[in-house]
């Protein structure tokens, strides 16, 4: 049993600061927020964390291509980000950045703990060097034809036309994507953090019941099966990062400063409130750690991050949430065939809580990719929301202003079929809990069939034209605004703005799980304005079309 009140650090990942956000970063991020705000409304202490991850290759070679300084550069794309989470209602709790002196400070503690502990070594090795640029090159700055298959500009360790793996060196022709030199080999010494000191601790964080999913702790398995080989955390300059102190110009490797910067964000909330962040990374917590991230970033957070953590003398995370991708009409996004989507550009056209709903009636617990089918987008904000839920408050609140005074009846007339509804949230909170939104909003959109044939059969329309009959007429149309009210309620972490113009329309607040109890009795409302209007097929055609007029940018890479 879960205590009363808990203590909740959520992390979600932090998105690189190369560029707009784009629908595929907002599944993790309408997942995240859509849990937290769950988690809020039992009054848990829950502090939503996030940040843009600013260091590495990519930023630094972006911001010399937009003729930036780095630092102006990340400070736009910041800007940007921040604009784009507001915009779909991501309500994070501190949102920093890792380029920060704090990051910079908790990066070299934990470095140092980790080195001084014996966690690290140094080898020397070799690597694909620009010499025009003058540079190492990471695997995806390196593009060539495929070994196996020969189709031509293949990037990095593998064919996306033939699903080959191999090293970079073995491509064919290779070229530098920076400079279009090519490659040389070159050595230099890098520093390695052992992860083999920890396996027997990974193997048992990562087998122990509730840490991971059980296809992700079934995926690390092979790992473990291998061995776990040393991970390199340093770079070469030139590069945009932190100096590793101790070292001559040698910068960490952007996967280690990155994770850093959860505790970083979640220092400058305490920060801001006064609050010392210390104790809860300390083993032994009682604060919970959630990290929610892809499926494609579950190594860094599942054993390199528990490690560096351990490693340092620090508590591991709680659990590790991870996701799928997004596709767009059963297909990954693509510039091409016009499915690459910037947040930015939905915004122009389209109400964020359509987006936030339609994912959630995806969403699952597990890491299955979740498609975005327009039609079918349409299709479900148009007759689960508008047709079901908006449709139950539009059928009785005009009755109740015209007829009874604005009014609701002096007591519930259906109290059984009203407990029924509020029971139901037992069930919707698991949902909320264990990440099973679809389930929760089948649940939930199953009672707003029940709340519509409520009204079906009751007919207040034909009470309404009965003489003297306003006390069958009220008492109908309250249940129907109670059932309707608890609907919105359930709904509250998925829209909160429909939400919060619900709760304007009913005059009352939805503060916590347990105001279900009671239904709304001689109470008086608000005039009723319509809370969500269709998706119209026009509104999209047009974000699409705004969608590719503005996605000339950058290729894949930079
Ligand atoms: O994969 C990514 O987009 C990374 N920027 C995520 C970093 S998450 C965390 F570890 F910082
Ligand atoms: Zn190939």
């Amino acid at each position: 049993m879960l205590s009363q009140h808990r203590s909740l650090i959520v992390t979600s990942a932090l998105p690189y600061a190369n560029g707009p956000l784009h629908l595929g970063h907002l599944v993790e991020y309408i997942q995240s927020d859509i849990w937290c705000r769950y988690q809020k409304m039992h009054r848990h202490q829950c502090v939503h964390v996030c940040a843009d991850d600013a260091h590495g290759t990519a930023i630094m070679l972006r911001a010399k291509r937009e003729r930036m300084e780095p630092s102006v550069f990340l400070h736009q794309v910041l800007r940007e980000h921040k604009a784009d989470f507001a915009g779909f209602h991501i309500d994070f709790d501190y949102y920093y950045s890792t380029h920060t002196p704090d990051n910079r400070y908790l990066c070299h503690m934990i470095y140092e703990r980790n080195r001084d502990s014996g966690h690290i070594t140094r080898r020397v090795i070799s690597q694909a060097y620009d010499p025009e640029a003058g540079q190492f090159l990471p695997d995806r700055f390196i593009q060539g034809t495929c070994p196996k298959c020969g189709t031509a500009e293949q990037y990095g360790d593998h064919c996306e036309a033939c699903g080959a793996m191999y090293n970079p060196t073995e491509l064919v022709n290779p070229v530098s994507v920076i400079s279009g030199a090519t490659p040389v080999t070159r050595e230099s010494e890098h520093l390695f953090f052992t992860l083999s000191d920890f396996t027997e601790s990974l193997k048992t964080w990562c087998n122990t019941q509730g840490h991971l999913q059980p296809e992700v702790a079934n995926k690390l398995q092979e790992w473990f099966d291998a061995g776990l080989a040393d991970w390199d955390i340093s770079r070469d300059e030139p590069y945009y990062g932190f100096l590793i102190p101790g070292e001559k110009n040698k910068y960490f490797y952007v996967w280690v400063d990155a994770p850093i910067g959860y505790i970083a964000s979640f220092r400058k909330y305490c920060q801001s409130l006064g609050l010392d962040d210390k104790p809860h990374w300390q083993p032994g917590s009682d604060t919970e750690l959630y990290h929610f991230i892809g499926k494609d970033i579950i190594t860094f957070h599942a054993l390199f991050w528990p490690a560096l953590l351990e490693g340092a003398g620090m508590r591991k995370p709680t659990a590790i949430f991870a996701h799928g991708f997004l596709t767009v009409n059963g297909r990954k996004m693509s510039k091409s065939r016009g499915t690459f989507i910037r947040a930015s550009a939905y915004l122009r056209h389209l109400n964020p809580e359509y987006l936030r709903y339609y994912f959630a009636t995806r969403l699952t617990s597990g890491l299955e990719d979740i498609d975005l089918n327009f039609a079918d987008f349409a299709q479900r904000i148009n007759s689960d929301l508008v047709g079901k839920v908006v449709n139950i408050a539009s059928r009785c609140a005009g009755f109740i202003h015209k007829r009874c005074y604005s009014q609701l009846s002096a007591v519930c007339a259906e109290p059984e079929l009203y407990q029924e509804f509020a029971d139901a949230r037992h069930e919707i909170c698991d949902y909320y809990e264990r990440r099973e939104y679809a389930k929760a909003m089948r649940c939930i959109m199953a009672l707003a069939d029940r709340a519509n044939h409520y009204i079906d059969r009751t007919k207040p329309w034909v009470l309404a034209k009965q003489e003297d009959n306003e006390i069958a007429l009220q008492k109908v149309c309250s249940v129907g605004l109670n059932l309707f009210r608890l609907l919105i309620f359930y709904l509250k972490p998925v829209l909160p703005v429909m939400t919060r113009e619900a709760e304007i329309f009913l005059d009352t607040h939805f503060f916590d799980w347990s105001d279900c109890d009671k239904p709304l009795t001689r109470h008086t409302i608000k005039p009723f304005k319509p809370l969500l209007t269709r998706v119209e097929p026009a509104a999209i055609e047009a974000m699409l079309a705004d969608a590719n007029a503005n996605e000339t940018g950058p290729g894949r890479i930079l």
